[in-house]
């Protein structure tokens, strides 16, 4: 899938053909490059080429690449103890991180905490503890989901194409509905008359299709990061919250990816006014490690029995002394705050460009998660604008990526420790991007 324009070196091509020959093919890229170093904001390639980070390694560099503090946990951490498995014996930052996320996950209750490595682990992880809690096996997902590659969380995925090829049979028991997607609104209705009436598809699903006392989770994105940026709207998120105490079932939301900060607060629920049962981390939790973990209610959580969790790397110590740093960052510069500001930059000078880029159907978003989605004049899905754009940010030395069920965003990820100054580039690469690929269009 490559992107960009600039002749490829003796080395790049070498590097190619080399991952061609011995990569798995279902390991696609965005861009073909080699990426051998990273600091802060920016990435080099193997031919030294550099580039303002608009990914963040997926939405992982939150505090981003390099942090001093994070780096030092590690190598602290590293030369203290390396590896004990839990089960084994514990590690002290296992111990310390499961405080740390209790005390700061959403909701006045007792919490507690199970580690894993990686976000598809803890939606895995989610759903048997909600099976085990609640005694019954139904779990609702929504259209645009996206959960993890692991079998559970592909099946909770909304997409077939990419993901789910060739995969089935998937996991019995799981349910999907619409989900509030105002752009393409499942139920067609328009900002100015809506009342949250997908909420009613969502009810008439769980009534009819599941019944209520079956349903043993729901599980949601906030934001919905693989299928297009979507924020719900708290009322949505408010009318799941209420279903579930009317059911008994347990809300699980997927913080994967708009946790940690990047939604403008450490948690994007605590913005939408819901108080989840269970929320996930990932992703940037760690800073670059590998490390999940879901967070919830005490009770809820126990509901395993001892063995029924776990794993081999689970918890590992130098990815919770880096977690433990990362909490340190997030809120010593209050980077949630950051990611506020960064985003409202990024929105404004998409906004701006749109003269020059009709095609940009839609500017959403939540802190800095921002989804820029193209359409063709009539509306219908224009991932070939999208491929442009990002393409037309690599030549200007920006490295950006899409989303989408139908790859028509892209999504402006970067890491929340953009100085003003790269803020600023970054939006005057972005809209050169805009107008080069728009008026190609
Ligand atoms: C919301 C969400 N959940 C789960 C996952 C899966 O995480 P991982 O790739 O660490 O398994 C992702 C990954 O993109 C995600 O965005």
């Amino acid at each position: 899938m490559e992107q960009g324009t600039a002749p490829r070196s003796a080395e790049a091509a070498g590097w190619s053909e080399r991952r061609a020959r011995s990569v798995a093919r279902g390991v696609a890229t965005t861009h073909d490059l080699v990426i051998v170093r990273a600091q802060g904001a920016w990435l080099w390639d193997s031919e030294g080429r550099e580039y303002l980070d608009g990914m963040a390694g997926l939405g992982v560099m939150n505090v981003g690449h390099g942090h001093p503090a994070v780096v030092a946990a590690i190598e602290a951490q590293a030369r203290t103890l390396l590896h004990t498995c839990a089960h084994t014996a514990w590690n002290a930052p296992y111990i310390e991180l499961a405080e740390a996320l209790a005390r700061r996950a959403p909701g006045d209750f007792a919490k507690k905490v199970l580690l894993v490595n990686t976000g598809a682990e803890a939606v895995e992880n989610a759903i048997k503890i909600a099976r085990a809690h609640t005694r019954r096996t139904a779990v609702l997902a929504f259209q645009q989901a996206f959960h993890g590659r692991t079998y559970m969380a592909l099946t909770l995925t909304d997409k077939a194409h990419g993901y789910k090829e060739g995969f089935a049979p998937f996991a019995p028991d799981v349910h999907r509905a619409p989900s509030a997607y105002c752009y393409r609104c499942p139920v067609g209705r328009q900002p100015t008359t809506c009342a949250v009436e997908c909420l009613d598809a969502v009810r008439r699903q769980v009534a009819v299709g599941i019944g209520e006392d079956n349903l043993a989770a729901v599980i949601v994105e906030p934001v919905q990061g693989e299928g297009g940026f979507v924020p719900m709207p708290p009322a949505f998120l408010q009318g799941l919250r209420r279903l579930c105490d009317e059911t008994g079932a347990v809300l699980v939301a997927d913080e994967v990816q708009c946790g940690m900060g990047r939604a403008g607060s450490l948690f994007a629920v605590e913005q939408m006014g819901v108080v989840p049962d269970i929320v996930l981390l990932a992703k940037s939790l760690a800073g670059g490690l590998p490390l999940g973990a879901v967070v919830g209610r005490a009770e809820i959580i126990d509901a395993p029995v001892p063995g029924g969790l776990g794993g081999t790397f689970a918890g590992n110590p130098v990815a919770c002394a880096a977690a433990l740093a990362v909490l340190d960052v997030l809120e010593r510069e209050d980077l949630p705050a950051r990611a506020r500001a960064i985003g409202e930059r990024l929105r404004a000078a998409a906004l701006a460009a749109r003269p020059r880029c009709p095609g940009l159907g839609d500017v959403r978003g939540v802190g800095a998660m921002i989804g820029l989605e193209f359409v063709h004049p009539d509306g219908s899905p224009n991932p070939g604008l999208a491929l442009a754009v990002v393409a037309a940010a690599r030549r200007r030395g920006l490295l950006l990526m899409r989303a989408g069920v139908y790859d028509n965003v892209v999504r402006l990820l970067p890491p929340l420790i953009l100085s003003d100054e790269e803020t600023r580039l970054f939006a005057e690469r972005l809209a050169g991007a805009l107008a080069e690929a728009g008026e190609a269009a």
